[in-house]
């Protein structure tokens, strides 16, 4: 009898045969030996999570409705809070939507994984910024997307480069499948697409016949600046997908976010979801909606974003006071959200910096891992919402020392 190791080869798909375990992930293991002040991950701070009225919250669930979120649920959601969303989207946000326009998911990776099985075959060309959120790469790896890489600046994707490659694949006859884009705050680097180019990318989806897909957990954490609509409000075609999530408004833990979509893609959607799960948890929607109905949400991201700007300030002010004044070295000022970009000059390498990062007890995300072509070898990712004030200065500390060393 085989063992079971030499049988499977032959019995793997060729997808799953293709998945690598990340390098970074591995090394980003050692973020984790004790004394270490790590920038790396992207983590909301623990010590916001209501969890005194949660109590109150959980037991009222229990008592009043133990039957219905302890059952399964329907794919679509709970109606309540597809409610609740659409009210906030529409009085917030000016979309145009109603409940049809909203699926509840398990997380906004969720709704990636289920965007890319719903368009995208395998060698399927699609448009992803440099660098882009982890969790999406791996999301179009998995399915075999074509990635095809367009920069991602201070005034966020560069929608002319997009158009040349419309442009080229169109008379190739080749259709673009979809465009992803974090134009709020953007994971990782932090920045913010103007409202300009969030106006070409449109155009260019309806003149080019593709969709764009706004994958937006941050949105809400604005610490400062006029909000820039979402392109899912500005767009009254259907063009254009939204993701939102409460995993950094509130917590994670839940695993609920959403998904706002024209209507006639809804039903592949939804059977794109049912093989996956039935339904996102109807006893975390339940939690969710009561926290929300009770009126807890917004003073709730009020709160965080006050915490978070501080942080974010506390760590600009660090950069300026200790990263040497060299040519090359510069970082995002970001006006919302978890991260800011760093970059180094072009001779230096994030990835090789990193174990004497460790060494002193300090660590980030190196920018190469947010490249699907692993270009950004220059440039590290560094969160201010997860450390201390206190980390927060003495990590950087460290950093900017490694950096004058090694230059
Ligand atoms: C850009 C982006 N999209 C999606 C996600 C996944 O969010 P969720 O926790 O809702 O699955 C994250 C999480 O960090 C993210 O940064």
């Amino acid at each position: 009898m085989k063992k079971i190791a030499d049988i499977l080869p032959g019995l793997l798909s060729e997808t799953s045969k293709s998945l690598r375990r990340s390098e970074i992930r591995e090394l980003l293991k050692l973020t984790r030996q004790p004394g270490i002040i790590s920038f790396a991950g992207g983590l909301p701070y623990p010590g916001l999570f209501p969890t005194e009225v949660m109590k109150d919250v959980l037991s009222t669930i229990l008592e009043r409705e133990g039957d219905l979120a302890l059952q399964y649920g329907p794919t679509e959601g709970d109606s309540r809070l597809i409610d609740f969303l659409v009210k906030w989207m529409r009085k917030d946000e000016g979309a145009e939507i109603d409940k049809e326009n909203i699926l509840i998911v398990s997380g906004a990776q969720q709704a990636l994984d289920l965007i890319s099985k719903v368009f995208i075959d395998p060698e399927d060309p699609i448009i992803i910024g440099l660098p882009s959120y982890i969790g999406a790469l791996q999301a179009f790896r998995s399915i075999r997307a074509k990635m095809i890489g367009v920069p991602v600046g201070k005034q966020g994707m560069d929608v002319d480069k997009v158009e040349e490659i419309l442009k080229k694949y169109g008379k190739k006859g080749e259709k673009i499948k979809f465009i992803y884009v974090v134009p709020d705050f953007q994971n990782p680097s932090g920045v913010t697409m103007t409202l300009e180019r969030r106006e070409k990318l449109l155009e260019l989806c309806y003149e080019y016949g593709t969709i764009v897909i706004e994958d937006s957990p941050y949105r809400e954490l604005r610490f400062e600046g006029e909000s820039i609509p979402m392109l899912g409000a500005m767009d009254k075609r259907g063009y254009a997908f939204s993701l939102h999530t409460f995993s950094k408004i509130l917590f994670p833990g839940t695993r609920i976010g959403w998904i706002i979509a024209n209507k006639a893609i809804m039903d592949k959607l939804v059977m794109a979801k049912q093989p996956t799960d039935l339904c996102s948890s109807p006893f975390a929607q339940s939690v969710i909606y009561e926290f929300c109905r009770r009126g807890l949400l917004k003073p709730h991201i009020k709160k965080i974003v006050k915490v978070y700007r501080k942080k974010r300030d506390l760590m600009l002010e660090a950069l300026e006071k200790y990263m040497p004044n060299e040519e090359g070295i510069d970082w995002t000022h970001p006006h919302g959200g978890l991260f800011l970009w760093v970059s180094l000059p072009e001779h230096l390498d994030a990835e090789e910096l990193f174990p004497k990062a460790v060494e002193k007890k300090v660590a980030y995300v190196m920018g190469s891992a947010f490249h699907f072509d692993r270009s950004g070898k220059n440039t590290m990712r560094l969160n201010f919402s997860f450390p201390s004030e206190e980390q927060i200065e003495e990590g950087i500390k460290r950093l900017a020392d490694l950096v004058v060393e090694v230059l």
